[in-house]
């Protein structure tokens, strides 16, 4: 999958090892920032460039970091199209992508482990949108925003 990945310097660390698992795994990954987890920057920055890099067609998912994953969840989700979630174990990760058909997934560099992080995002990855009820929702979702299909490659 193309998978655009973003974070402020509080999520620096786990984008980088997150971005390392995806390539590890075959994905193609679009690291739009940041650079270092020195200098501070601002994450709605970078959570509204993953989610216009999902919602144009350029990424299939998107992967951010922040200190929480809730300041990035909340700028993503700004951009019509873009369902974001913050996620915290496999079970959250798992039903993001199947009953909220989640296009973005946001996780906590200071609120979860590493290997709690990765195994969330494998666990998404991994999960399938589930229709029939959960279609429905998604439409109301993107009535809510107007954004037709957009961010809907699968
Ligand atoms: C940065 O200090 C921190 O506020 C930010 O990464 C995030 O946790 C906001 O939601």
């Amino acid at each position: 999958m193309r998978i655009a990945a973003g974070s402020d310097h509080a999520g620096f660390e786990l984008k980088e090892l997150l971005v390392s698992y995806l390539e590890a795994q075959g994905h193609e990954v679009a690291d739009l920032g940041t650079t270092n987890g020195v200098d501070s920057v601002d994450y709605p920055d970078f959570g509204a460039a993953v989610a216009r890099a999902v919602v144009s067609g350029d990424a299939d998912l998107g992967v951010c970091a922040c200190g929480t994953g809730i300041g990035i969840a909340i700028a993503a989700n700004k951009i019509p199209g873009a369902r974001a979630a913050v996620i915290h174990d496999v079970t959250t990760a798992k039903l993001a992508r199947e009953h909220n058909h989640a296009n973005v997934v946001c996780l906590g560099g200071r609120t979860t482990g590493t290997a709690t992080a990765t195994d969330a995002l494998a666990a998404f990855l991994a999960a399938t949108p589930e229709r029939g009820r959960h279609d429905k929702r998604i439409e109301k979702l993107r009535d809510l925003d107007g954004s037709s299909t957009k961010g809907d490659p699968q």
